[in-house]
């Protein structure tokens, strides 16, 4: 994508989620995008990719949490038992589509990213990786997340390391339910960094 194409695009999500009075989901896509497209830029062939898919990772926030089943079943979305019972994680499914069928991006890659930003998945790509980790650094609430000077610390030793780091502290702290791509990833992970129990 063009950098004038990436403007328009821009554009098109801050007109979308200022009508949708989301303009705060507006500003941390745009950062989240942003500190992205730096953290590809070590490791992606094209980091204009992380930028589209931070820009569009919370485009679904215009539906309220108990909306989120329903507009998943419309949009044919499936889902497993621990969305249904925590629909918060339902967000990225339908931010995926909402990026396909509204602005039109159907690189498989970026639509990946979108897709999991929230609990990364088994088998993910570095794509997926930078989108996740730069969602986590950017968090949408005020203040610095508890767990961001470890993460930071990971982060110097690789994306992978970062990762693994924040699904660790979810895992020991109050996490509402464990997905299970969010599983899948801690276990693929901790197999790359051999790391032991
Ligand atoms: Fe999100
Ligand atoms: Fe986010």
């Amino acid at each position: 994508m063009k950098s004038i194409e990436l403007l328009d695009l821009q554009i098109e999500i801050k007109d979308f989620l200022h009508s949708n009075n989301k303009i705060e989901t507006y500003h941390h896509c745009i950062t989240v995008g942003e500190y992205a497209y730096n953290l590809a830029k070590k490791s992606l062939a094209d980091p204009n990719k992380a930028k589209i898919a931070g820009f569009l990772h919370d485009i679904s926030a215009i539906y309220p949490n108990d909306q989120r089943v329903d507009v998943a079943k419309k949009l044919e979305i499936p889902l497993c038992k621990e969305e249904i019972k925590f629909p918060m994680i339902i967000h990225q499914k339908i931010s995926r589509q909402t990026a396909l069928d509204i602005f039109k991006i159907t690189d498989p890659e970026i639509l990946s990213a979108i897709e999991c930003h929230t609990t990364l998945k088994g088998g993910y790509s570095d794509l997926d990786l930078v989108v996740f980790v730069a969602d986590k650094i950017k968090w949408d609430q005020t203040g610095e997340p508890p767990y961001f000077s470890g993460l930071m610390d990971a982060l110097n030793q690789s994306l992978e390391h970062a990762a693994y780091y924040y699904i660790e502290y979810l895992l020991n702290n109050d996490i509402k339910v464990v997905h299970p791509w969010l599983m899948d990833a801690y276990k693929e992970l901790r197999n790359k960094l051999q790391i032991d129990l």
